[in-house]
């Protein structure tokens, strides 16, 4: 028999302990996003169609972004037992400089179309946190903009090559000038990907009002009231006709881009070079011995090519080639710290968060951003502590097992799977 009692007021007004409500709206609705994935649910609903979908969205079909994340979540950790690691350090030494974390922010084109805080939440988000900020060849914040906004920090160009070659001279010379310490060139873009939903949207850069943008506004005032209340929304160092971002790269960038550019730009840059959109092994052993800091393995975030390599997946591999002293990053569908944390066990020096940071920008400007990384070194911490590690340096292969779902069973990739199931 259960023993019973009379109710007493005074266990149920314990039991009755209300949190003050949060006034601050953006507060409120940033601190309730405790994933990545809830930052990208609030984004979606506060930005217009057209602006999230040409940050959402990839190439064709979006094979390429949803096998990359689906390569994530495939991941099987080996946790160590009764390793005890009460702190954990998450900080990295990558191309002669520190950061705090082993993640930066890649860079992305067209960022104040997302929020109108654009590169400047990026790059204030990134100094806060002392990573590395990007900005793109395309971006919206000209280059002496974003070092007033990471003065003290690391900051770092991406470069586009374009058919008219002085702009690109000319802006490594910039970017040069104003300390930043790495450029990114990117080699994956000779035709631009097929982003299909920009056609389907009609989205357009400028942007252009159509009916279904103006009624799309209606539940998005406040996207409206940033874009018109702020200087106007353009690239800080292209000037443009007009089109969608497609057609612009296909007019801009130049398909001849070779090796002999690689030379000319390093006779240009002071700093570290690393070539961006490395997508096999043989091209990172070149580059390697062609004697440039670093390669990013990357599809562009499934934005070009459908259906490219993973490059989680091309990471062990190139990683075993190229040998331990060369610097090999990874992106590509990162929307957890523990993507992170099993790309460093597989060989990755550092990576680069794209689509994560534009979500929290569109979810919420700079706080948004910093609610990223927040979300994102929570995730590295616990993810470390439960693996019983207390540094990066500690984490190998062994803690990671990469599920077999997307197995090569032919082709350049195979035979090194096969050899690795063998093992
Ligand atoms: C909206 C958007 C714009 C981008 N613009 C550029 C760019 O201008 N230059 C570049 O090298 N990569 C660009 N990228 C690719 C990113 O640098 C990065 O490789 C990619 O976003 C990584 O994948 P993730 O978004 O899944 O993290 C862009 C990506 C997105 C989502």
């Amino acid at each position: 028999m259960v023993q019973r009692q009379l109710p007493n007021p005074a266990e149920l007004l314990e039991l009755m302990k209300f949190k003050k409500p949060e006034l601050n709206g953006k507060k409120r609705r940033l601190d309730a996003a405790l994933t990545i994935d809830d930052l990208r649910t609030i984004a979606k609903r506060r930005t217009p169609k057209a602006a999230f979908d040409y940050t959402d969205g990839a190439a064709e079909g979006e094979l390429s972004l949803s096998r990359a994340r689906q390569a994530f979540r495939d991941v099987e950790f080996h946790p160590g037992i009764l390793k005890p690691a009460p702190t954990v350090d998450t900080s990295v030494e990558v191309l002669g400089g520190p950061s705090a974390l082993p993640f930066g922010i890649a860079p992305t084109g067209f960022t104040r179309l997302m929020q109108t805080e654009g590169e400047i939440a990026g790059a204030g988000a990134a100094a806060a946190a002392g990573i590395p900020f990007t900005l793109s060849t395309l971006g919206t914040t000209s280059i002496e903009g974003v070092k007033a906004a990471n003065p003290h920090g690391r900051n770092w160009f991406q470069l586009y090559v374009m058919r008219d070659r002085e702009i690109s001279y000319e802006l490594t010379r910039r970017a040069a000038a104003a300390g930043f310490d790495t450029l990114q060139f990117t080699v994956d873009t000779p035709v631009a990907g097929a982003r299909l939903r920009d056609k389907r949207n009609g989205f357009s850069i400028p942007p252009q009002l159509t009916l279904g943008t103006i009624i799309n506004a209606i539940p998005r005032p406040w996207w409206w009231y940033d874009f018109l209340t702020t200087p106007k929304l353009e690239f800080a160092s292209l000037s443009t006709t007009g089109g969608t971002v497609g057609e612009l790269l296909d007019a801009a960038m130049d398909p001849t881009i070779s090796y002999d550019d690689l030379a000319v730009i390093r006779d240009i840059w002071p700093g570290k070079i690393v070539i961006k959109g490395v997508q096999n092994v043989e091209d990172s052993v070149r580059l390697r011995d062609a004697g440039v800091d670093g390669i990013v393995l990357s599809n562009h975030g499934g934005r070009q090519l459908d259906r490219a390599p993973i490059p989680f997946h091309l990471l062990p591999h190139v990683r075993k080639a190229t040998g331990d002293d060369f610097t090999v990053m990874v992106d590509t569908g990162i929307m957890n710290g523990a993507d992170i944390v099993a790309s460093v066990a597989l060989g990755a020096d550092f990576t680069l968060i794209g689509r994560a940071y534009l979500y929290g920008l569109m979810a919420g400007g700079r706080e948004g951003v910093d609610r990223t990384i927040e979300i994102l070194r929570t995730e590295i911490e616990r993810t470390m502590r439960l693996l019983g590690v207390s540094s990066l340096a500690e984490l190998t292969p062994a803690h990671v097992t990469q599920l077999t779902r997307l197995v090569p069973v032919s082709g350049s990739l195979a035979s090194a799977a096969a050899e690795a199931a063998t093992r």
